[in-house]
């Protein structure tokens, strides 16, 4: 199929749907008559949850895509993700409904940057969050995901030398959860820098028996206010291990209180809003604007033309998929 020019350069179909249209039902259609699966994050919106096969935090979702037989997948979620799933199944179609979507975290990282900084520091070995793109996968050891980051990093020997990064405020948590001194890439995500200790705090003072549950990508004050700290899954399994909590104070992506309001209806989740409310009262400043490029209009069209597709250079993927394969077997 010949792709329209102004597609190309949107990096999504752009194109007027039916309203009458029923867009889950239509996705569901699609997917059987193309053999797809829909995966996707917990930060992306309710309808495309609620409509994808596999919903997961970026572990699972890397496992999914290692693990299904389907000959297409649509990654909602953002480009880095969608990176994985080809780099993981390279003969299987995988589809982006938009291929800007980026990720703040993984921007901060280059690949030309970690090349130098590997050259400057002989004898390291490279560790990468999920959250960056194939190259610098390329140019890393092993990648880890916020749900096995800890477990990944013991596996290497005491007196390994460790780069990690991108996320500066995750690699804080695990040298002091690991007892190591690893090496911070400055890194960051724009969404959980955002949260600050004041406004917690504050939502603590107003529902004290809350739990306060904060994403390791969070600054270091943040992750020693939370009860709980850990990737999207280990706070919806805490969530699912006690019914008995009904109150929470939530410090990620807002995305995550659809399937936390789904494990436990009777509970109340109140999201963190940012520390400055750029946008002012009601401002969505907890949510990733990448993560929220999925609709479900551009997953139906997606689907129907099979298209934007993501490829990774060949020369880039045969290095790019060994420390996620070395991640996935430990
Ligand atoms: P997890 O899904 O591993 O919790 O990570 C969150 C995230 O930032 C995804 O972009
Ligand atoms: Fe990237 Fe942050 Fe968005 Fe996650 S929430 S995809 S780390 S920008």
């Amino acid at each position: 199929m010949e792709i329209k020019q102004d597609w190309k350069e949107k990096g999504y179909v752009d194109e007027a749907v039916d309203a009458s249209l029923d867009l889950k039902a239509e996705i569901r259609r699609l997917c059987r008559e193309k053999d797809a699966v829909v995966l996707a994050h917990y930060y992306t919106v309710g309808d495309i949850q609620d409509v994808a096969d596999f919903v997961g935090d970026s572990l699972a979702l890397a496992r999914e895509a290692a693990d299904t037989d389907a000959r297409v997948m649509v990654m909602c979620g953002v480009h880095f993700m969608a990176e994985t799933c080809k780099l993981l199944s390279p003969t299987k179609t995988v589809l982006c409904p938009d291929l800007t979507a980026g990720c703040s975290l993984a921007d901060s990282c280059r690949a030309d940057d970690l090349r130098r900084f590997k050259e400057q520091h002989p004898g390291y070995q490279v560790v990468s969050y999920v959250n960056t793109t194939a190259a610098v996968k390329a140019l890393t050891d092993c990648v880890v995901t916020s749900g096995n980051a800890k477990r990944v990093i013991d596996s290497f020997p005491p007196d390994a030398k460790i780069i990690f990064g991108p996320d500066r405020n995750l690699g804080d948590y695990l040298n002091s959860v690991t007892g190591r001194d690893m090496l911070l890439w400055n890194g960051g995500c724009h969404v959980h820098e955002k949260f600050g200790v004041d406004v917690i705090m504050k939502l603590r003072r107003l529902h004290p028996q809350a739990v306060v549950m904060a994403h390791l990508e969070c600054k270091a004050p943040v992750l020693a206010l939370a009860d709980v700290k850990g990737s999207t899954a280990a706070m919806l399994a805490y969530v699912r291990a006690h019914p008995e909590t009904t109150e929470y104070i939530v410090a990620t992506e807002a995305g995550i209180l659809h399937e936390l309001e789904r494990a436990h209806p009777a509970a109340t989740f109140y999201p963190v809003p940012p520390e400055v409310s750029e946008g002012g009262p009601g401002c969505a400043c907890n949510e990733c604007e990448y993560m929220k490029k999925n609709t479900l209009r551009k997953v139906y069209l997606t689907l129907k033309y099979g298209w934007p597709t993501v490829e990774v250079d060949p020369a880039i993927a045969a290095d790019a998929v060994k420390p996620i394969e070395r991640m996935l077997r430990i």
